[in-house]
């Protein structure tokens, strides 16, 4: 399956991404990598695995919409059917997610419904729960909602500090994100109401 990954920074699930796809047997393929930062290190990423990539700027649009359609449009022309937000930091338009229904995937640092947004690593050590982890899920317009595919607990320990969280938290990010996408490809998730359930 041709993919899209949408990113803003530093790309690390892209890269989990980009190794899962140089393997045999991975079934997707990155065609197209857009990043709305043009300092984003993850362009780096793209380009040493001689991925095309992309450079929208937002502010270069008047509203959300026109950036998404600029997005779409480059999306639709790269030949990719499906799109993975890896690190993305915008809020996509109603448009969007309706243009992509199911075709359009997130990952967050935290087991949703539990801290939602920015900063979910610093939300969960301020709120001094012992286990957090992460979620992968489809996009539904409202932000970091939607039927989760895969979750990852992580415990927190005593002597935390946002920095080490995050990195704890990042490794089951690439595993699961990678295990998602294998499965999706696979024709192993299938949305049932807002569940998405998994197949054996
Ligand atoms: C990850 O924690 C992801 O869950 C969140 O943003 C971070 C991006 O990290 N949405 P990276 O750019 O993939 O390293």
């Amino acid at each position: 399956m041709k993919i899209a990954v949408l990113i803003s920074g530093g790309g690390t699930n892209l890269q989990a991404l980009i190794d899962a796809c140089a393997e045999p047997n991975y079934p997707a393929e990155i065609v197209l990598v857009i990043s709305n930062k043009a300092d984003a290190y993850g362009l780096t990423r793209a380009k040493n695995a001689a991925i095309p990539c992309k450079v929208i700027n937002h502010k270069d649009f008047p509203s959300r919409e026109e950036f998404d359609k600029s997005m779409d449009a480059e999306i639709r022309s790269s030949g990719a059917e499906f799109v993975c937000m890896a690190g993305f930091m915008r809020l996509l338009s109603e448009w969007f997610i309706d243009e992509w229904h199911n075709k359009l995937i997130n990952i967050h640092p935290s087991l949703l419904p539990s801290f939602k947004g920015i900063h979910a690593q610093k939300q969960a050590l301020d709120a001094g729960v012992k286990i957090t982890g992460c979620t992968v899920h489809f996009a539904r317009k409202e932000m970091d909602a939607g039927p989760i595919i895969m979750q990852a607990a992580v415990p927190v320990m005593e002597d935390d500090t946002i920095e080490s969280l995050t990195a704890r938290v990042l490794n089951e990010e690439h595993r699961c994100y990678t295990e998602s996408l294998r499965l999706i490809c696979e024709n192993k998730v299938r949305i049932n109401g807002e569940i998405a359930e998994i197949l054996p």
